[in-house]
């Protein structure tokens, strides 16, 4: 057997799926990002929601303005699908590179996302344009059905809305976003490849239970919402299994404190701080270290069509232990109290 190493070197990695926020909280969130990762896709769901390439562009320059001095970062932009949303729109966006991909909330499935679109059948015309400009889709998958049990959703989505699309549209680039079931982990690793999925750190380390742990623990809170353990080892699987198909979106979806703690607390985690340290210790303890650059940092850009990144970040075996609560806004961080084995250096 080889001896674990003490530290590991690998090309900088991409963060495929990231809550940037605005104003005061995006000067406090971006800079952890920025860290790590040297592009990330940033989602639109603002208030008001990014649904044109103005205000795409304005946003881009925020997030630029609010980037430390010295730090190297590309925000990738997205677009955010209503029903009413032009082609024409989505189209100029893309060619002028300001829109990387286009985000599809099911109207009303979690924060922010009461102008999504209420029916795939509101936006063929633009799913339409999208396939015939090769320009990614980015799915929330999940049933908004009341009806539909909330542990049931994802999977749901893929019987009634995800392979259905796959037949009307399937030279359509997708990305199911943030999957937490062994149907969703199954449906992408037997899917066609153009056909991806990211997946969150928390979902690689927490199930249903840690929301629920001597008390209602609203920082485990998330959409879509973890799942039962065996879909929890099913995403370990996937994560870990060196399939092309999965790669990091660590959905980091910070929130005021006050909207954690309340009596109808918001969904997100915010796991950005130490998200790579977080993904590492579930390679490590998989036993999959060798997969563990290609889904951090090269599955992500070649599904995308974008280059890989040159330089280098170095991760080293340093126990650190993580604070209960950030200064600031009192964002508490995924990992709050743990004691991480690995901490990425500078
Ligand atoms: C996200 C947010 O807060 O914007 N919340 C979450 O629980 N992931 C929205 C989302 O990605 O669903
Ligand atoms: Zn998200």
């Amino acid at each position: 057997m080889t001896p674990a190493p003490d530290q590991l070197v690998l090309r900088r990695p991409d963060d495929w799926h990231v809550h940037l926020r605005d104003d005061v909280m995006l000067e406090q969130v971006l800079p952890a990002t920025a860290r790590q990762f040297a592009r990330a896709i940033v989602m639109p769901n603002l208030r008001p929601p990014v649904t044109t390439v103005d205000a795409a562009i304005a946003y881009r320059q925020r997030i630029e303005a609010a980037l430390p001095q010295g730090m190297a970062f590309t925000p990738l932009m997205t677009a955010y699908l209503t029903d009413d949303i032009s082609p024409d729109e989505l189209e100029r966006g893309h060619s002028e590179g300001v829109f990387t991909a286009a985000k599809l909330y099911p109207a009303n499935a979690t924060t922010n996302s009461a102008a999504g679109v209420s029916d795939l059948a509101c936006i063929s015309a633009v799913l339409e344009r999208m396939q015939a400009i090769d320009m990614p889709l980015l799915i929330h998958g999940e049933v908004t059905d009341p009806d539909i049990d909330i542990f049931d959703r994802e999977a749901v989505f893929i019987e009634r809305h995800l392979i259905p699309l796959r037949r009307q549209f399937p030279q359509l680039r997708v990305v199911f976003e943030h999957i937490t079931t062994e149907q969703a982990a199954q449906f992408v690793a037997d899917g066609d490849p153009l056909m991806a999925a990211t997946i969150t750190p928390h979902h690689l380390h927490i199930n249903r239970n840690a929301m629920f742990q001597g008390g209602l623990r609203s920082d485990f809170y998330c959409l879509p919402v973890a799942k039962r353990e065996r879909h929890r080892l099913a995403l370990r699987q996937a994560a870990t299994s060196g399939n092309p198909s999965f790669f990091l979106g660590t959905d980091s979806a910070p929130h005021p404190r006050a909207g954690k703690e309340s009596s109808c607390g918001c969904a997100g985690i915010y796991n950005a701080p130490y998200a790579l340290e977080s993904y590492l210790a579930v390679f490590e303890e998989e036993g999959a270290l060798q997969h563990f650059e290609a889904f951090a940092s090269e599955n992500g850009p070649r599904f995308y069509k974008l280059p890989l990144n040159e330089d280098t970040i170095t991760l080293e075996r340093t126990a650190q232990l993580v604070p209960a609560q950030l200064e600031g806004e009192g964002l508490v961080p995924f990992h709050a109290s743990e004691v991480l084995d690995w901490r990425l250096a500078g």
